[in-house]
């Protein structure tokens, strides 16, 4: 959850890292801090600091760092040790040789750390990490060069780990490790110099070609190119690869938040992504990159969706495609629930994950106990060369770009549109669509970007709507069928931005319990397009409405019966409804933003969050 970036070559150093830690600030902002290896040589000159990166700028405006031009910084999501200058990464062991950043958990820290003691080891702060860099330490001063450091001190720790090192005795020389699934290791190429990232993001300024590593791999960079090996001690081989993605579409632009940026970019993202996997004339599906999944399309009997967050929501919606397009019995998993629950299942089941980063710990541990089941699988993924897309089977990519806003929206949507291409070919593979049906399928895929892009019209009008919650502290969100998964997310984005405790829910259930909340300060938001079940919702609306509670109904264009029923209406082209979840999610996107705008909230990086969860 924590951000590392790595520097070594020509340049000065402290200017990138900075910049890099801004753009991994999303990872996590509790607190940041650098280390650099001076040119003049001499121990690494540390600065660290609790709070934003601003903090840490500050405190380097007062005490400048030495030139250098081979650095490391980190931006932390406390897990060990309360956020505090002490706990801010980097840290040093009893000397002052080696510095390392960490994003993990050493789960047998406190037995290494009462061990480090006994040898007459001091520590400074409360955290996990520290025990890492006075094992480096010990391993250094045995005579190990920082590579077999860094490996033999993985080879102590337990838990799920990626750490970046540097030693003054090892001038221009950083070294990275990987194990497990505390998050991604990417090494970036660049002219004349190296960089180690948590994140593409902090890359993309500066190189597209990048390699990330394997699990329990590790990496030795400086200015003249990588040297890969494996925890085990042998070589690796491991290829840069040159990805597409352009940096210039990372940028805030003229937005105020990255978030409203990336809720305007959906058509576009939903165009990327629905071009690079289907065409519409002739309608052909062209996902191709499912590889070694494809055959066990046509052999599986079930499909189950994992995901966590707003990803496992996507999942939901992609649940309604396999049934009824695919007519596969389909279901959906929380993947931190599935993993643990010893899941029947094998080769008859397949597995899609869906993860915007590819490196949620949860889904990545899910798809290991899909792997060890023989189950086949297949991701959902917006980062190409992910961990998720190495460990399934295929991958359906989404085009969704950087997305940096921490409340996750066009990878939602991108997600969605990747799932329907899946289930349609799923279809196909199946003999269960007709070229017709299939051509109609695209053609009204096709058609949502367009169809988001006139919702995203009304932007201030919907935010607009949002005034009725100025004074509100608790939000219902109703829907049925495949407006159920937008109840959710309607839900976890007026949580997530604005801190309004709100509630999603099964239409059908409310009678069953949230009734009893039902007042008019307690107001509703209810999903009531034109999908199949829209007049159940009207009856639902009816009981609100009849025991004095708000309804603001999202409604299809010239449905005037709720319309009238409801207190405030937003209404959505009509549409499909399998498609309907693409449409009736924007609105709900916006109240969110707009109920947090006025309220203050940080919208990128929303308290106590982090964008990729990388612990459990
Ligand atoms: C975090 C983010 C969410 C995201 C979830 C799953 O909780 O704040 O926006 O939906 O992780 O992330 P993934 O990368 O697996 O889609």
């Amino acid at each position: 959850m924590c951000g590392i970036i790595a520097y070594t070559g020509s340049r000065q150093a402290a200017p990138i890292l900075l910049a890099g830690l801004r753009d991994l600030e999303y990872r996590g902002y509790d607190s940041a801090g650098v280390a650099l290896l001076p040119e003049s040589g001499g121990e690494p000159a540390v600065a660290k600091r609790r709070g934003k990166i601003a903090e840490l700028d500050a405190a380097i405006g007062a005490k400048p760092l030495p030139p250098a031009r081979t650095g490391i910084g980190h931006t932390r999501w406390a897990t060990h040790g309360a956020p505090s200058d002490a706990n801010a990464h980097p840290h040093t062991g009893s000397g002052s040789e080696v510095v390392v950043v960490h994003n993990g958990i050493v789960e047998n820290y406190a037995a290494l750390r009462a061990e480090l003691s006994e040898r007459g080891h001091a520590f400074e702060s409360e955290t996990d990490t520290e025990t890492i860099a006075h094992l480096l330490e010990e391993a250094l001063d045995s005579g190990s060069d920082l590579l077999a450091a860094m490996r033999e001190t993985c080879g102590r720790l337990a838990g799920s780990q990626a750490i970046v090192a540097l030693t003054s005795r090892e001038p221009g020389v950083a070294v990275g490790a990987r194990i497990g699934h505390a998050g991604a290791v990417v090494v970036g190429y660049g002219e004349g110099e190296m960089l180690l990232s948590s994140d593409l993001a902090a890359l993309l300024p500066h190189t597209r070609d990048v390699a990330f590593l394997a699990d329990r791999q590790l990496v030795r960079i400086d200015e003249r190119g990588a040297t890969y090996a494996t925890l085990d001690g042998s070589a690796a081989e491991v290829e840069p690869r040159t990805v597409s993605l352009d940096p210039a579409s990372a940028a805030r632009g003229p937005y105020e938040t990255y978030m409203l940026k990336e809720i305007m970019e959906q058509p576009a993202a939903l165009a990327d992504t629905i071009g690079g996997l289907m065409t519409v004339e002739p309608a052909r599906l062209t996902l191709d990159d499912l590889a070694e999944a494809r055959p066990w399309l046509e052999r599986v009997e079930r499909v189950l969706l994992v995901g966590m967050g707003t990803s496992l929501h996507a999942a939901m919606v992609g649940r309604w495609y396999f049934e009824q397009i695919a007519r596969l019995p389909a279901d959906i998993d929380n993947a931190s629930e599935f993993r643990y629950r010893e899941p029947v299942l094998g080769p008859e089941t397949l597995v899609v994950s869906v993860s915007q980063s590819g490196e949620t710990v949860d889904v990545l541990e899910a798809m290991n106990v899909a792997r060890a089941s023989g189950a086949p699988q297949i991701t959902i993924c917006n980062t190409p060369g992910s961990q998720t897309t190495r460990v399934a089977d295929g991958a359906v990519h989404t085009y969704a770009g950087l997305e940096r806003g921490v409340a996750s929206s066009k990878t939602f949507t991108t997600s969605i549109a990747a799932l329907f291409a899946l289930a349609l070919e799923t279809a196909r593979v199946r003999g269960r669509i007709s070229d017709d049906d299939l051509a109609r399928h695209v053609r009204d895929l096709a058609a949502m970007p367009e169809i988001v892009g006139r919702q995203l019209e009304s932007f201030d009008a919907i935010a607009k709507a949002a005034d009725r919650f100025r004074a509100t502290e608790h939000i219902l969100f109703l829907g049925r069928g495949p407006a159920l998964p937008i109840a959710l997310e309607g839900a976890l984005k007026m949580k997530e931005l604005s801190y309004v405790h709100a509630e999603g829910y099964a239409a059908g259930e409310m009678k069953h319990g949230p009734i009893a909340l039902i007042d008019p300060k307690f107001p509703t938001v209810a999903l009531a397009g034109q999908h199949a079940l829209r007049s159940k919702i009207v009856s639902n609306i009816e009981q609100i409405r009849a025991r004095d509670g708000e309804v603001l109904a999202i409604v299809t264009e010239g449905d005037d019966e709720l319309i009238a029923l409801a207190n405030e209406a937003l209404t959505v082209p009509p549409v499909p409804a399998l498609l309907e979840p693409l449409a009736a999610i924007v609105p709900l996107q916006v109240l969110a933003y707009a109920t947090a705008d006025a309220r203050g909230r940080d919208i990128d990086q929303p308290r106590n969050l982090a964008k990729t969860v990388t612990v459990e």
